[in-house]
């Protein structure tokens, strides 16, 4: 059980964004990937759910190509990939909880009240019990954030993949959602995919770390290699000193 990224490309407009990335996420590991502003991340990301097409290479999910899924076999696959997206693209004309629950509609065998304790638990989970009747637009950044995450573990997916979980939440919210994505990982077993320039938020979720840079993987390793690396455009990212970048080749 792994999500295999193997010689991935991808160009928009004739503009190179992968460039044969290659990454695993082993079973039950947190991989933590880091990546500058635009380097590609949740363009990765999307291919793993079948939201992109690679120009080159593959995703491959439980050993299944993810490019060569058809329709409904997407949908199986959806289920199993919890995604929580970087801006959270709730449905506002729905209610919180109807947007929880949606992933559930779907799958035949749970009726109305055990979904509708599975939305509750879930909004439990990330701290906004009773907030299911409201709508999206009633909530904060914050919140919704959270909300987007509830969405993602509702139907107990054995695979979740974070983009930016704890970007622009205070410091008690980002612990909080910290704890959660150890949870997912200790109690439930997930494997997960964290993408995040939180660098205090990555040192605590992550079993193994890769860095995305020019499309490619530029390192991967443990949080003892990660910190121990003299690669200049690892430490540098890390270590928030851009000066160490621009004199790397
Ligand atoms: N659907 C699309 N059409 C055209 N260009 C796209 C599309 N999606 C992403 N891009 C481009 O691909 C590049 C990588 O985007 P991506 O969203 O993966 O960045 P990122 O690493 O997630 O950055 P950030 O940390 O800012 O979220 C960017 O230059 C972006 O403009
Ligand atoms: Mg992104």
């Amino acid at each position: 059980m792994s999500i295999v990224i193997r010689d991935l490309h991808k160009a928009f407009d004739g503009k190179v964004v992968l460039d044969g990335f290659e990454v695993e996420a082993r079973d039950g590991e947190t991989l933590v990937i880091l990546g500058g502003s635009g380097s590609g991340k949740s363009v990765t990301l999307k291919h793993v759910v079948g939201l992109l097409t690679p120009d080159k290479g593959q995703v491959e999910v439980d050993g299944e190509v993810v490019s060569d899924l058809r329709r409904e076999e997407l949908f199986v696959l959806r289920r199993k990939v919890g995604y929580v997206f970087q801006f959270a693209a709730l449905f506002d004309s729905m209610s919180l909880a109807d947007n929880v629950a949606m992933g559930l509609r779907r799958q035949s065998d749970m009726d109305r009240k055990e979904i509708e304790e599975r939305v509750e638990e879930c909004l439990r989970l990330v701290d906004l019990d009773g907030f299911g009747p409201r709508a999206p637009s009633e909530l904060s950044g914050g919140q919704r954030k959270r909300a987007g995450i509830a969405r993602a573990i509702a139907t107990r997916p054995q695979y979740l993949l974070y983009d930016e979980p704890t970007t622009g939440l205070d410091p008690v919210t980002r612990a909080m959602i910290d704890q959660l994505i150890l949870r997912m990982s200790s109690e439930l077993g997930v494997t997960g995919i964290v993408i995040t320039h939180d660098i205090d938020s990555a040192f605590r979720v992550a079993d193994r770390f890769a860095m995305l840079h020019e499309g490619r993987c530029r390192f991967q390793g443990t949080p003892e290699e990660i910190r121990e690396t003299d690669d200049p455009v690892v430490r540098g990212f890390i270590e928030g000193r851009p000066e160490l970048l621009e004199n790397a080749s």
